[in-house]
């Protein structure tokens, strides 16, 4: 079992293939590139990539706009290219995942020009359609702002048709069998190439009824059961992360009791609490949102992140919160999105400041799931604010301080590379961190490693752990008898904590990550001192867990 469920104790790194690494002077990142850098990745000790969308697209929501489910875009390569790169990463025991963008498609694909042409064309019915203008069209948009309406009146057609997303992304009518079909094949088709799973786009859109009278949509959850048995009767180790910002109390229908329905879920509440805590030194509400977010069946794993290729959505926070979190890391109004978020990446976020990125990096790698980390924020790298919407976070990897920080050899990058100043690739990049045994990502790498080493976090139940400080967090993690207890202080300052770790073992801690080793004192509590943003993560009972391991 325990191999089985590989994403239980994973590391999962997400990266767009077009921003990573350019192998012919095209200026656009492609699959040979990628495919280089495999080394790279395997070296830093992650288990997965999740790749962004690579199908062929006009790239306007940067290839969330495919017009061709089974292709790679040729700026990116060809399907050999994919095939040679799924073997190389399988080869170093990388598996690779990839969006499935399913609940709409470009304006320009071939479904859609067949069916705004005719309303006898196959594909009518694959999209959704209204002779009248609804009267929720100015509701529900995704981005607002920028998006204006959910139907847009097409000529061609003589009909409105209906777009969560923007207005060149007509959605799928993906209640029609016929449609649910294809999004089988689509799948089948990429598990037969080599891909370990998908990252789904946009799941609560995708099983929500759609049309002209649909106030409320219904999720469709038996589609979730559908998708899961037709992956893991293909290929059994193949897994779904589903993209569902929800509200807690439906996390289990799209787990499914049973788990049954998506193996994965990014956990929206937990990540919005948790820059929450990082803004004003209180944990509670995040406690508050782990413990909403506990129950799971037993196979089911929550993604832990901190930052995306989207914003930063703080729309579930209070909006007292929410102002707190903007003052603290967005406090301009370029620097925010869509009224509910922030677009820059983490780091200049906080400032730049080691302690803090090490503090929510910290954080991310031990809350109860598996993480998942952005390209490029292992080693610190910042955004480009003057770029539009969520670009400024999408810049090319910075590697080397070659031109165009080693991307690529051309002139013309994708996205400009950051460049000048304390974020530019003159200053953050691979190489020189490489170097450098303290850097973050030598920092990022031993991080890794050390989370591997506790399995406890990713399979364990957790239990909080007292610590009568607001702005200090202990959860002690156990299972198969074996437990790990790490501790973080969101403070500015430094803290003492005294504690119990609650074991019966548990009057010992071996430090993890350095030699702060502690015994308990004669009331059985530990005191523990945390410099300003400190954290620690310990064994409890100090035996070795290698030996007291069973493998099932
Ligand atoms: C998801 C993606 C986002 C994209 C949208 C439309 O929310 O994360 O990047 O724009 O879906 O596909
Ligand atoms: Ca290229």
């Amino acid at each position: 079992m325990i191999n089985d469920l590989w994403y239980k104790n994973a590391v999962i790194y997400s990266l767009n293939v077009g921003t990573f690494m350019d192998s012919n002077g095209d200026g656009i990142g492609d699959f040979v590139g990628l495919t280089r850098r495999l080394d790279y990745l395997h070296g830093i000790g992650i288990d997965a990539v999740w790749l962004q969308p690579f199908q062929p697209s006009p790239f306007r929501d940067d290839g969330y706009d495919v017009v061709d489910h089974y292709g790679v875009d040729p700026r990116h390569g060809s399907l050999g290219d994919f095939v040679e790169f799924t073997h190389a990463a399988k080869s170093r025991g990388i598996r690779v995942l990839i969006d499935l963008v399913v609940n709409h498609t470009s304006d320009e694909h071939p479904w859609f020009q067949s069916a705004r042409r005719d309303p006898d064309s196959p594909y009518r019915d694959w999209y959704v359609w209204s002779e009248k203008k609804p009267k929720n069209a100015n509701e529900g948009m995704v981005f607002p702002g920028v998006q204006e309406t959910t139907w847009t009146w097409d000529d061609r057609a003589g009909a409105y048709y209906f777009h969560r997303f923007y207005e060149f992304q007509p959605d799928l009518n993906t209640s029609n069998p016929r449609v649910q079909a294809e999004i089988l094949k689509i799948m089948g088709f990429w598990l037969q190439l080599g891909v370990s799973g998908f990252r789904m786009d946009a799941v609560p859109f995708i099983i929500g009824t759609k049309g002209p009278d649909v106030v409320k949509p219904v999720e469709q959850f038996d589609m979730l059961r559908t998708f899961r048995e037709f992956i893991q009767w293909r290929q059994g180790d193949a897994v779904m992360l589903a993209e569902a910002n929800i509200l807690p109390e439906d996390d289990l229908d799209y787990f499914g009791t049973d788990g049954d329905r998506s193996h994965m879920m990014f956990n929206f509440q937990v990540n919005q609490n948790l820059f929450y805590a990082l803004a004003s030194a209180e944990t509670k509400p995040l406690v508050q949102a782990l413990k909403a977010t506990k129950a799971r069946p037993a196979s089911g794993q929550w993604g832990q992140f901190l930052r995306n290729h989207d914003e930063l959505d703080l729309g579930r926070l209070t909006e007292e919160q929410r102002n707190r979190v903007f003052a603290a890391f967005g406090p301009e109004e370029h620097m925010q999105l869509y009224h509910r978020g922030i677009r820059r990446r983490l780091a200049p976020m906080l400032g730049g400041d080691r302690r803090r990125l090490e503090l929510a990096y910290s954080l991310m790698f031990t809350l109860p799931g598996t993480p998942v980390l952005r390209y490029g924020d292992e080693i610190g790298m910042g955004d480009d604010l003057s770029l539009p919407e969520r670009n400024c976070a999408r810049t090319p990897m910075q590697w080397s301080t070659e031109p165009q920080g080693g991307f690529t050899k051309g002139d013309k990058p994708v996205l400009p590379v950051v460049t000048g100043g304390p974020w530019g690739f003159e200053t953050i990049n691979v190489a020189a961190q490489r170097r450098d045994p303290n850097s973050l990502l030598n920092w990022t790498e031993r991080m890794i490693r050390a989370r591997h080493e506790a399995p406890e976090i990713g399979w364990g139940d957790y239990a909080l752990v007292a610590t009568r400080d607001p702005g200090v967090i202990a959860l002690r993690y156990d299972w198969r008898g074996n437990s790990v207890l790490v501790v973080h202080n969101l403070h500015d300052a430094p803290r003492e904590v005294r504690l119990r770790a609650g074991t019966p073992e548990g009057d010992r801690l071996i430090d993890l990550l350095g030699d702060g080793h502690s015994r308990a004192e004669t009331d059985g509590r530990h005191r523990l001192v945390l410099e300003p943003y400190g954290y620690r993560w310990f064994r409890v009972g100090g035996l070795d867990y290698i030996l007291n391991r069973q493998e099932i």
